[in-house]
């Protein structure tokens, strides 16, 4: 029987998948080109790692700092990811994301406000200048509100709990996508003309992680098997600030904004650490005593730099060599204080998330007491390596946006950059796929044998026979990556992490689920540890290859950054069923930027 006939099957021109930031986006933009669009999201509209980026969205508005413009904001962005982002990309972002902030307003944002009235913007590490248009710190929060209230309005088709297993190909072209209802269990079909993947990152497969449970790496695997190509997978961002205690909320989000808005860290012997942390490229620029950094948002003019709104890469070192040296709090964090440097009105107008997620979670009122911090598991710089101007991955038909894409961030983003990527390439991702979907003559053909083939192994999980539990396999995963492929990495470990990962992959086909298909998490996580293998193990076989330091990828056992490294991609290709690892050179940057870049220092 044709699958058309078997599985609920709807049809579109663009489907879609993940409704974060960058599927609104792309939602609309495709939908306003005229095509049938469709988007599918794995969990609730309006759930997604978006809102983790509470601080603000960058973008070179100058309401602030009058003097800034696109070319500072390329230069920060390139320096924060170690000159190993696509340059295009980063112009590209650079220019467009205040045109993009200014759409959000007119949609409906309500941004905080200088006296003048216009968009006010906050410090954040790493940017030279206050750049982040924020509406306190539940930024996030309320570009998702946005951008659903106006792909809602647009009539654009949701499926909800949806979740999205595999692409499917006619010949080398994507020709659909098949999954599952969350609720029902049951499959369905989408055909299409063009996928855009927004799918977010893989962040759950690490134990301390600010991602929630929908973070399981499911648009990088489906990329992988449909052949598309992976970058810098290896690069991996630990957010410096996430709450450390009580156990139960270890890894949820502190924002940089509370540093951004003059929040310091400490040490258990009270000593301002991050000022012996300061590399020397940033010297220059940076605040040479405490006293000088007190006075620095006193003394914005001349653009004092503090050291704890260093990048994130550098203060999650520092944080991370701190409590080994024996200087953490007893719960193995440090100290975030804001409490003796900014008025208690002040902390509660400008961080009021904060304020209520201390207290509530924690029992630390943070307008008296410091917050306890360590790094935790944010964001993937790598991802599916996409075409700067059109987001089209290496397989005709598949556009990516957001954090599954690879190759605007380098080796680590800059704060903020997200949220503009996000409606930068989501955009342009709507644009191309729309463009392509109408280019193509004549319907593309789904191959019910190749259905057929993914419903088994979707199933197969009700089947296996060796009592092996997914919630135990997901723990020693997240031990696994945790403990071996976290912040600081050696060749041994790595190694190790390898063997492992091979060993929870047999213990993967050993799973029984009991029950049946209707609301079955057990099933469902069983199915999303197959993405969070693949992913590991991509991002474990990629920091082999990259035998150097830099950016979200530290090597204790080459911990200097090397020029052979500087300008290649670690590449990462799916064949059969294995993974392949390159190495191939960055695309050339043009004199114009070149200059831009040694400029601006
Ligand atoms: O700290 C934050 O508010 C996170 C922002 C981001 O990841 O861009």
């Amino acid at each position: 029987m044709a699958a058309e006939g078997k599985y609920e099957t709807h049809e579109y021109d663009v489907i879609v998948i993940g409704a974060g930031g960058a599927g609104l986006r792309a939602a609309i933009e495709a939908s306003a080109q005229g095509v049938k669009t469709a988007l599918v999201c794995k969990s609730l509209l309006g759930k997604a790692h978006t809102v983790m980026a509470e601080g603000g969205i960058a973008a070179a508005l100058g309401n602030v700092y009058p003097e800034d413009n696109w070319k500072v904001h390329f230069r920060d962005t390139m320096r924060g990811g170690k000159m190993l982002n696509n340059w295009r990309m980063a112009q590209i972002h650079a220019q467009e994301a205040p045109e993009r902030v200014l759409e959000l307003e007119e949609w409906g944002a309500l941004f905080d406000r200088t006296k003048d009235g216009l968009i006010l913007q906050r410090d954040f590490g790493g940017h030279r200048y206050a750049r982040l248009a924020h509406v306190g710190d539940r930024t996030g929060l309320e570009m998702i509100r946005t951008l659903q209230q106006h792909a809602v309005h647009k009539g654009i088709d949701v499926y909800m709990e949806c979740n999205v297993q595999r692409l499917l190909k006619d010949g080398e072209r994507i020709s659909g996508a098949f999954g599952y209802w969350r609720e029902s269990g049951k499959f369905v079909l989408f055909k299409c003309k063009a996928v855009v993947l927004a799918t977010g990152g893989g962040g759950k497969a690490w134990k301390i992680t600010s991602n929630s449970w929908e973070y399981t790496g499911d648009g990088i695997a489906m990329a992988l098997d449909a052949g598309a190509d992976l970058i810098d997978i290896e690069m991996i961002q630990f957010h410096p600030t996430g709450m450390v205690w009580p156990p139960s909320v270890r890894g949820i989000l502190v924002t940089e904004g509370v540093r951004g808005d003059g929040g310091t860290l400490t040490n258990s012997l009270g000593k301002r650490f991050m000022f012996d942390y300061i590399p020397d490229f940033f010297k220059a620029e940076t605040a040479e005593s405490e006293k000088e950094a007190d006075g620095w948002y006193e003394d914005k003019k001349n653009n004092r730099r503090t050291p704890d709104l260093l990048p994130r890469d550098e203060v999650a070192r520092a944080i991370n060599a701190e409590v080994k040296a024996g200087r953490g709090t007893s719960h193995g964090g440090v100290f975030l204080d804001i409490a003796s440097r900014r008025p208690a009105e002040y902390i509660k107008r400008r961080l009021p998330s904060m304020y209520h997620q201390f207290k509530e979670l924690a029992d630390v009122d943070i307008t008296k007491e410091p917050m306890e911090v360590g790094p935790t598991c944010h964001y993937f710089m790598g991802g599916v390596r996409v075409d700067a101007d059109t987001t089209a991955a290496t397989v005709p038909g598949l556009f990516a946006a957001g954090e599954v894409a690879a190759g605007l961030h380098g080796a680590n983003r800059l704060g903020g950059n997200s949220l503009s990527d996000l409606v930068v390439f989501g955009r342009r991702a709507g644009l191309y796929a729309a463009e392509h979907a109408k280019a193509l003559k004549g319907p593309l053909a789904v191959d019910a044998g190749q259905i057929e083939a993914i419903a088994q192994e979707l199933l197969a999980p009700f089947n296996g026979k060796g009592g092996e539990n997914p919630y135990t396999i997901h723990a020693d995963l997240q031990d696994c990556m945790q403990n071996l492929v976290g912040i600081i990495r050696t060749e041994t470990e790595l190694k190790e992490a390898l063997d492992k990962l091979a060993a929870f992959k047999q213990r993967l086909t050993k799973v029984n689920i009991e029950g049946n298909r209707q609301y079955n998490p057990g099933w469902h996580l069983a199915l999303d540890l197959r993405s969070m293998l693949e992913v590991s193990e991509a991002a474990t076989l990629a920091a082999i290859e990259r035998k150097e330091s830099r950016g979200g990828h530290t090597r204790d056992d080459y911990p200097k950054t090397d020029a052979k490294f500087a300008k290649v991609n670690v590449v990462v290709k799916k064949r059969k069923d294995d993974l392949h690892i390159s190495q191939e050179p960055l695309p050339e940057m043009p004199e114009e930027l070149k200059k831009i870049v040694e400029e601006q220092k």
